[in-house]
């Protein structure tokens, strides 16, 4: 059912002190931050040859991920992102076995403009799981 990696989510405190780690410490290539306003998010895109890491610090009142630095104030992993060729039949399969989709169980548009869904960490090995169509 998973494909590639498409990102692995790290959450961090100061973006532009993680944009510094990636992009001089570790000579990667860096975006500029972006705001997502609809995600609660601004991203910072770190591109590697076979995958991207994503830096997340927390946008606005009520972003999804402010619990998390919160209980993380270093920052840490907050999610890895596999792409599937069907997101709804990924779904329904999943579903069908008992698995829990989290929020309304539907697939939503993800930072990327694509459907996304997010399986639940108890379900999967302590690790938040995101889906995204390719
Ligand atoms: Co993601």
């Amino acid at each position: 059912m998973i494909g590639v990696l498409n990102h692995v989510a790290i959450v961090v405190p100061d973006l532009a002190a993680g944009a510094a780690v990636y992009r001089d410490t570790l000579g990667a290539r860096v975006s500029e931050a972006v705001d997502l306003p609809d995600h609660g998010v601004t991203t910072v895109f770190v591109e590697l040859p076979n995958t991207k890491i994503e830096l997340l610090h927390p946008l606005g009142e009520g972003s999804p991920i402010a619990n998390f630095l919160k209980n993380n104030p270093a920052g840490g992993i907050h999610h890895l992102c596999y792409e599937v060729a069907d997101i709804n039949a990924s779904v329904a399969k999943l579903k069908a076995e008992g698995f829990r989709i989290t929020g309304s169980g539907e697939p939503k548009i993800g930072a990327h403009g694509k459907p996304v869904v997010f399986l639940h960490p108890k379900e999967f090995l302590g690790t938040l799981i995101e889906l995204e169509q390719a």
